[in-house]
């Protein structure tokens, strides 16, 4: 199309919508920032103060301080009074940017970035070469991980998620449970401290993720866990289970049919498999009215299809979507499938698999 025949009207109002982007993009470095550094957290707890103030509060440097509000004021994240001087957080916005929000702190979203950014080199080698990057390329991603689904299984695994699923009487009365890909264990640590008549087991190749679990495990002084570094596709036969959970950690594998296979076989008859997955559509003109969807397709890219294709698998994609995640559930002899949302996750569709 020649200059002539474009539109300047849309072409003012892209650049005007690419800018918003833009902005949104720098502000989750500085959001980042302010998590790590625990600045949203005192500017949380604080009455209107200067930068010095402030700085002294969270211990910091005033003048990286003060150019991180500036940022966060334009921003219009943090407000301002020229006046006095002053910076504030208002209560609204400290109700989804602060740790005391818990399960609402959307600036752990934000933490994603960086970490990712580190990898942007080998990305694109690979949008060249093809291939992928290997999970251990990745560092720091359990801990990012572990942070972001405390915040979610603390507030809702117990109360809302394992009475959807129907499961919290068995698991009273005592059966085996397995975690897949369980990170750090926090979903089994939880479970095990909460049902002590329960066997659970959690799996990951993340020799990081399992040293973490198993600490997390020996504070809580449990003798009802246990934790093994396995690939998931190579779960060996012997073991079976009554209750088999996967948190977020399906669409990245390499086998994802072969995993759910094997879930499929370890389960006892009448047992139950918790799939909890990115809600997607597995069609990008049905995703385009989902909120987070540009958050979830960059993730995508930059980690979980990635992180797949590396290891010459399958690249799902965090957007698998609902209708991909049927069809593979449904090969791996789980003939019936009840998909729910949670209240208070936004991001994951949860579900509840059984098998024919
Ligand atoms: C997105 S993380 C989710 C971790 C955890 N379930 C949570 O909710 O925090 C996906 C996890 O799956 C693990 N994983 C991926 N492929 C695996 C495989 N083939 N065998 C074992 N673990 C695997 C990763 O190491 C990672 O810990």
């Amino acid at each position: 199309m020649s200059n002539q025949e474009m539109d300047a009207a849309r072409a003012r109002e892209f650049a005007g919508h690419f800018l918003g982007l833009m902005n949104g993009a720098a502000i989750a470095q500085l959001t980042s920032i302010g998590h790590q550094t625990g600045l949203l957290d005192t500017l949380g707890r604080l009455k209107p103060s200067t930068s010095v103030q402030i700085a002294r509060a969270a211990g910091l440097n005033e003048r990286y301080v003060r150019e991180w509000l500036n940022g966060m004021v334009v921003g219009r994240i943090v407000e301002y009074a020229a006046r006095t001087g002053r910076y504030s957080l208002p209560a609204e916005h400290a109700a989804c940017l602060t740790r005391a929000a818990g399960l609402k702190n959307m600036a752990t979203m934000s933490l994603f970035f960086p970490m990712l950014g580190t990898v942007e080199p080998r990305v694109i080698k690979s949008f060249r070469q093809g291939g992928g990057v290997p999970y251990s390329a990745y560092r720091g991603f359990q801990k990012l991980m572990a942070e972001r689904s405390a915040q979610r299984q603390d507030h809702l695994l117990l109360s809302k998620t394992l009475p959807a699923v129907g499961i919290v009487d068995r698991l009273k009365r005592g059966i085996d449970v397995a975690d897949i890909g369980c990170g750090s264990g926090h979903a089994i640590n939880l479970m095990a401290a909460a049902f002590p008549n329960s066997r659970f087991t959690g799996y990951d190749f993340a020799a990081d993720g399992i040293r973490a679990a198993r600490a997390e495990s020996r504070r809580l002084k449990a003798r009802n866990t246990r934790f093994e570094v396995m690939d998931t596709a190579q779960l060996p036969d012997g073991r079976r289970f009554d209750f088999v959970t996967a948190f977020d950690a399906i669409h990245d594998q390499a086998e994802p049919r072969r995993v759910l296979a094997n879930i499929s076989r370890l389960l006892r008859d009448g047992g139950l498999f918790l799939m909890v997955d990115t809600a997607g559509t597995s069609r990008v003109e049905n995703d385009m009215d989902d909120p987070l969807a540009i958050f979830k397709y960059t993730v995508s890219v930059m980690h979980c299809m990635t992180v797949s294709l590396a290891l010459g698998g399958e690249g799902l994609g965090t957007m698998w979507g609902k209708e991909k995640a049927l069809e593979l559930l449904k090969e791996a002899g789980f003939g019936k499938v009840a998909v729910q949302q949670i209240e208070g996750d936004v991001l994951n569709s949860y579900y509840i698999a059984r098998k024919k």
